[in-house]
């Protein structure tokens, strides 16, 4: 059995793709996040708190990266103060060769490619430079916008998982999409 988990490092040089850039959180972005994150459709499929505070902005952004966990934000290119959005990493296994991958866009920003482009721009380099072999992420069955976000980056969508996620106390099913190096 392979034991130990080394920790996931942030992409050098950053992500970039067309006008989008993704880069680590800052304090800077405490604003906007709360922006962002008190959007009802954000607040319905993501696991962000209801109401979402500065104090929950600023944990998120000092506490979110781990050894296990890349959480980026999506900002313009020209602007890297602009936020668009998050995508990122969760229960990263460098031994396992395997993640978990969300993202939300900013309402400000939405039908406009951006969760399709941080999606692929995220997933190319987990599955190249980083070295995993297989990216899964959870969507709920209502959530089709989403769904088509993650078929459009290469995902194949797989199996309902029963209560696959926990959202502030509640189990939802959700299917699994898969994206294999
Ligand atoms: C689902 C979600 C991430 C989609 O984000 P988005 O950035 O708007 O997604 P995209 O722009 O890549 O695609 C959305 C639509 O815009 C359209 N679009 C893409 N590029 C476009 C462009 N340049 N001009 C106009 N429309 C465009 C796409 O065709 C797509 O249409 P569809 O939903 O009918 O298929 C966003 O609605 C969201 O944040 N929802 C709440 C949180 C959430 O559900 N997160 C995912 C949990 S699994």
């Amino acid at each position: 059995m392979l034991i130990g988990n080394p920790p996931v490092e942030l992409p050098a040089p950053p992500l970039a793709s067309g006008p989008l850039l993704l880069r680590e959180w800052a304090e800077s972005d405490v604003g906007s996040l709360v922006d962002a994150c008190s959007d009802p459709l954000t607040a319905r499929y993501t696991s962000v708190p209801i109401p979402y505070t500065p104090e929950d902005a600023r944990r998120f952004i000092s506490f979110g990266r781990s050894p296990t966990a890349l959480p980026l934000a999506v900002v313009s290119a020209d602007d890297d103060s602009q936020l668009l959005g998050a995508v990122g990493l969760h229960a990263v296994s460098l031994t396992r060769r395997r993640t978990e991958i969300g993202y939300w866009t900013a309402p400000w920003a939405r039908s406009q490619g951006v969760a399709q482009a941080a999606l692929e721009l995220l997933s190319g380099w987990a599955l190249g430079p980083l070295g995993l072999e297989r990216l899964d992420l959870y969507v709920e069955p209502e959530n089709e916008s989403s769904q088509r976000v993650a078929q459009r980056a290469g995902y194949k969508r797989g199996a309902l998982v029963r209560s696959g996620i926990a959202l502030r106390g509640r189990r939802y099913d959700v299917l699994r999409f898969t994206r294999l190096r």
